[in-house]
């Protein structure tokens, strides 16, 4: 059996990820915390030596993930998500590790009102999104080692979603009675993707062959504006939705999903109703 090492584990979605795998796998899982798990859990900080230990593939989902953080504290968001990358690809070659999948997001291109493709312009526009880019560059040089993934997601969600994140604000809104604030011509779209499906992409990235280095985008199967997403929201909490027009001008967040299906076989199942009522649960 494959050991798959998960770091981050203990976060939102790396959790997710290293529990589903405990399946099927043997599951490591690096993690500053001391919590019980379904898989072995190892002392890691990345800002540290990582300790050192065998597994087949890495999946790097570790990082300091809110944008805010990343512009308060540049230098610690360029150690933990560019260097500790770097850190864990060290790891890799050494394991002489078959595969590293690397989670990145979907928030490094430059948004424009088309869909977005593997290839659309790369224009980072935050520390965070900017640390990942580096992070992604990191990963592609050591595809000549190891097979090299780099998986770019769009709005992840699910039940534990972070409460700072799009689809839980809109859930809390709603809830609340308060206004969804609409930009203007319905923008942006958006394909958000359920934690689930992610997770079976996963898998899939696993069982693939990747020949050296590839980037995949990482969303749903519907596409929707603000005010069709909060309606479905509001029709699975049975709460009316009030709207209130901003006037603003958005771009979209629509990433295009051609390329992992053609390369992977995978297509996202869940429906956003489905999604949300499981994540309102
Ligand atoms: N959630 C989204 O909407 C979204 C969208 C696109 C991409 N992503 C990417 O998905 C990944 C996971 O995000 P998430 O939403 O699951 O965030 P999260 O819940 O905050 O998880 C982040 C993980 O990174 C770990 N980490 C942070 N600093 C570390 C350090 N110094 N040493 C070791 N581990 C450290 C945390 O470890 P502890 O558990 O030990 O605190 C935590 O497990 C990130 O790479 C993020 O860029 C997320």
């Amino acid at each position: 059996m494959k050991t798959i090492l998960v770091t981050g584990s203990t976060g939102y979605i790396g959790h997710w990820i290293a529990s589903e795998l405990s399946r099927e796998y043997k599951v490591k899982g690096f993690s500053r915390r001391n919590v019980d798990t379904s898989f072995e859990l190892i002392q890691c900080n990345l800002l540290d030596e990582i300790p050192k230990t065998k597994f087949d593939i890495l999946i790097h989902v570790a990082a300091i993930p809110d944008i805010k953080e990343c512009e308060e504290k540049p230098k610690l968001a360029w150690k933990v998500n560019v260097d500790g990358t770097r850190k864990l690809l060290e790891l890799a070659k050494e394991n002489k590790a078959e595969k590293f999948v690397n989670i990145s997001t979907g928030s490094v291109y430059s948004p424009t009102l088309k869909p977005l493709r593997e290839e659309s312009l790369i224009k980072p526009t935050n520390i965070y999104s900017e640390t990942k880019y580096q992070a992604e560059k990191l990963v592609k040089t050591y595809s000549n080692i190891f097979e090299a993934v780099t998986l770019r997601l769009f709005f992840p969600y699910g039940p534990n979603t972070h409460p700072d994140k799009l689809v839980s604000r809109l859930i809390k809104r709603v809830a609340e009675g308060k206004p969804i604030l609409l930009n203007k011509n319905n923008r942006p779209l958006l394909n958000p993707i359920y934690i689930k499906d992610l997770i079976e992409l996963i898998k899939l990235t696993l069982k693939s062959n990747i020949s050296g280095y590839e980037v995949f985008n990482v969303a749903g199967g519907e596409t929707v504006d603000i005010k069709l997403l909060s309606e479905i929201i509001g029709r699975v909490m049975d709460k009316e939705v009030i709207f209130e027009e901003t006037g603003k001008e958005s771009p979209n967040y629509q990433a295009l999903m051609v390329k992992v299906k053609k390369n992977l076989g995978f297509e996202p199942v869940t429906k956003l109703k489905e999604g949300i009522r499981e994540t309102i649960k």
